[in-house]
């Protein structure tokens, strides 16, 4: 297995590019499913996450183009879903990733039935899939858990209804948001997650035909329609990798502009870094990061659903907390368990004591690199930040994690002055 050797303490200087966000692309790469007609998806992020949603959609039967390069090296893809060959998604594939579970929604809404296995177990806690089926079940599908299987039915096409989400989900409002745009009649989601991957999720469905009101809000009205046509569409920036880098840039000192992103995508983030003496400034250019003073400070952070503070940067920002002045207190609301990089940021020096669902962090002069483990997507990338900023060689072990969320990292960071390579498997 591959393994990303840092050799840490180089202020990071230089351009970033920001690709399209995955949590967006994978999404609207499943709504390909709700028409014969093509989808074309522009600034779609190389990554393993989207090569895995590839092999799901062409098992099922969409023809899939990878479209001429567009300006700037961006990738294009086309997704023909003429004739849906089979509605099932199969275990050995949804494994590989959860959001596979969101081909459910669409399958049922666009054949009347679906077979989709249940995603199991994954490293940051039991994420249930229990909001997706009711919601389903609300808008008129059979739905049966058989085989480890959800089968769902709904021969005479799903039927309007309202939804009052009991917990924010992203994949559940995704799902259902999907499956009501060909339901008959008129849909209420009530508590919809607001996060700008349901807008931009929103938004090419409107153009592809569908009828919503309320995008950007948590009440979504959507008038189901018989069919919806296809479209070009260019995916947002992911906001999740503008923050990582911009955690990067604060961690290392120095100044670092990240292109093809927006503040208003980071807003809280930007707002949080702030108090911590990082500077985030919107320019022609792009968003320029820098220090204010040599030391950070302790600031609070709490996870939240969108407009909060996102829970895919709350291992970056514990990094980043590790070597500010004094003490911070992160307490994680969304997912359970997810603090496995606490061990690991331990193993470099970082103090951090677990007490439930808040990790107190009390800040050190300075980090020192050690091998560790990564063992999650922004577990892993957490790493990476420490690394930079850390005295010494850190040698991360597992970077496949990265791979699923972070393109060409590596060359990314090394352009801006890191040390940083990759030692390919038995190196
Ligand atoms: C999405 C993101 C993920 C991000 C998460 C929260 C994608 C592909 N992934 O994941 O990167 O960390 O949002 O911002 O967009 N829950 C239930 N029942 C359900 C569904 C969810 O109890 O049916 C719980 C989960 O266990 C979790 C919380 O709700 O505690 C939020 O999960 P959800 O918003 O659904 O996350 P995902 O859509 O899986």
């Amino acid at each position: 297995m591959d393994k990303i050797c840092i050799r840490g303490g180089v202020p990071l200087e230089g351009v970033i590019p920001i690709g399209g966000a995955k949590n967006a692309a994978l999404p609207l790469m499943a709504a390909s499913l709700l028409t014969a007609e093509t989808l074309t998806l522009r600034n779609v992020p190389a990554l393993a996450d989207i090569a895995s949603m590839a092999n799901l959609l062409v098992q099922h039967g969409v023809e899939l183009t990878r479209g001429a390069e567009g300006e700037d090296g961006e990738h294009i893809l086309e997704l023909s879903a003429g004739h849906i060959t089979s509605s099932t998604a199969p275990y050995d594939l949804v494994r590989k990733m959860r959001a596979s579970v969101l081909v459910l929604g669409p399958l049922v809404a666009r054949c009347g039935r679906a077979r989709v296995s249940l995603p199991g177990g994954c490293a940051i806690g039991p994420r249930p899939i229990d909001l997706h089926v009711k919601g389903l079940q609300r808008l008129g599908a059979e739905v049966e858990l058989r085989g480890g299987y959800i089968e769902a039915r709904a021969p005479r096409g799903l039927r309007g209804a309202e939804i009052a989400f009991p917990a924010v989900s992203v994949g559940a409002t995704e799902n259902l948001l999907m499956a009501a745009t060909l339901a008959e009649g008129e849909t209420l989601l009530i508590n919809a997650a607001r996060e700008p991957e349901i807008t931009d999720l929103a938004e090419c469905l409107t153009a592809m035909g569908a009828r919503i009101d309320g995008i950007g809000s948590d009440r979504l009205r959507i008038v189901g329609v018989p069919l919806l046509h296809g479209v070009a569409h260019s995916i947002i920036p992911d906001r999740i990798e503008t923050g990582t880098y911009i955690m990067a840039a604060a961690a290392t000192g120095g100044e670092v502009t990240l292109t093809n992103t927006r503040l208003n995508l980071v807003a809280t983030v930007a707002r949080t870094l702030e108090g911590a003496g990082v500077e985030v400034s919107e320019t022609a250019d792009g968003l320029v990061v820098r220090r204010r003073a040599e030391r950070l400070e302790g600031v609070d952070v709490m996870t939240e659903p969108y407009p909060g503070f996102p829970t895919d940067l709350q291992a970056q920002v514990m990094a980043l907390m590790t070597i500010a002045n004094g003490a911070s207190m992160i307490t994680e609301t969304i997912f359970e368990n997810r603090f496995m990089h606490v061990p690991e940021l331990a193993r470099m020096g970082a103090n951090i004591n677990v007490h439930g669902a808040s990790a107190l962090v009390r800040g050190v002069p300075q980090l020192t690199g050690a091998p560790v483990m990564a063992t999650d997507l922004r577990a892993s990338v957490s790493l990476v930040v420490a690394g930079l900023a850390a005295a010494g060689q850190t040698v991360i072990n597992r970077v496949y994690h990265l791979d699923r969320g972070y393109e060409r990292l590596e060359a990314k960071l090394a352009r801006c002055k890191a040390r940083i390579e990759r030692l390919q498997d038995g190196a």
